[in-house]
């Protein structure tokens, strides 16, 4: 094992008591924050996903403890941090797209539990299809005496789960995990009321989509402090193989430090690459295409 992966055991273990709810009143107090993710170093396992469906509430109270929990799942490189109307630009920029464009087939990659998707699925005359994904789409898990073993949906080892202490390896060998029972990764609004049964599996970084679709939405993903330039590049490839001839992808990023709090890029995929439609408050992966001013 090299450094880098103990240094991500190194922070991605610790206490885990996998309560929604805890979680929940831990968020709503900074000085809980501090004491329970730095001095304590409260973690969660994918445990938490059923705990929170388990959850007696109503539904939409259950959607957003449920979201809660996602955001705070590690695998691997990635947190699948999300929620449901953060990316309102880029979903503004969808909606315009599919109104030019004959009821288009919609693939959204690295959806998480497809919160970030609830938009745009509420409005569904605009689209043929919508097809949400991730590279980790589920888990899987196994019981034991006093603790879990999780794999990830690449059935590869997550890590152990042994009373309240979360072991978090990440690894990247498969195992066999034939017969184990998954943990599902879809929001249960989204489940209920779009009748989306589960989330897709996709990796942006080896994959192509096909049949192709039409409109690819890309949220929180493609940045480069997920991705290496190359590995972007590798996606590019990928999303545009996946598209029909002048199909679009949106490129958008949560992030403080943009105009409105996201930034978005509206790419057309042409015979030439993917040629900047239009882009809003300067997204930082905006040097790797051509605007209308480039030479
Ligand atoms: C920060 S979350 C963003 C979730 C959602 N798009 C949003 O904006 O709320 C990043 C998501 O990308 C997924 N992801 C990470 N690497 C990926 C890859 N290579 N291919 C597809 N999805 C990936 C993670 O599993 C995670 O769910």
């Amino acid at each position: 094992m090299n450094r880098s992966r103990w240094k991500h055991i190194m922070m991605e273990s610790g206490l885990c008591i996998d309560s929604p709810r805890l979680l929940d009143w831990i968020l709503g107090r900074p000085w809980a924050q501090v004491a329970a993710f730095r001095f304590l170093r409260l973690r969660f396992s994918p445990n938490i996903l059923n705990n929170a469906l388990a959850l007696k509430t109503e539904v939409q109270e259950k959607s957003r403890l449920f979201s809660l929990s996602m955001s705070y799942i590690n695998v691997g490189d990635t947190y699948k941090t999300t929620g449901s109307n953060r990316t309102q630009i880029a979903d503004m920029a969808v909606s315009d797209l599919c109104r030019h464009t004959n009821t288009p087939r919609i693939l959204e990659v690295g959806a998480s539990d497809g919160s970030s998707a609830a938009a745009l699925l509420e409005n569904n005359k605009l689209f043929s299809d919508f097809i949400l994904t991730d590279r980790f789409s589920c888990f899987f898990k196994h019981d034991f005496f006093l603790g879990t073993i999780f794999y990830n949906s690449n059935k590869c080892l997550l890590g152990f789960k042994l009373l309240f202490f979360y072991l978090n390896l990440s690894l990247e060998t498969p195992s066999n995990c034939d017969d184990l029972p998954t943990i599902e990764t879809v929001n249960p609004l989204i489940a209920t009321k779009h009748n989306i049964k589960s989330i897709n599996h996709f990796n942006i970084l080896t994959d192509k989509f096909a049949p192709k679709v039409d409109l690819i939405k890309c949220a929180n993903v493609l940045n480069l402090s997920y991705f290496s330039e190359d590995q972007i590049r590798q996606a590019l490839n990928n999303f545009k193989a996946s598209l029909t001839p002048n199909g679009y992808l949106v490129i958008s990023q949560n992030n403080d430090k943009y105009a409105d709090g996201e930034a978005i890029i509206v790419l057309k995929n042409t015979d030439q690459g993917f040629e900047v439609e239009h882009e809003i408050n300067g997204h930082d992966l905006l040097h790797f295409f051509k605007t209308a001013n480039s030479k």
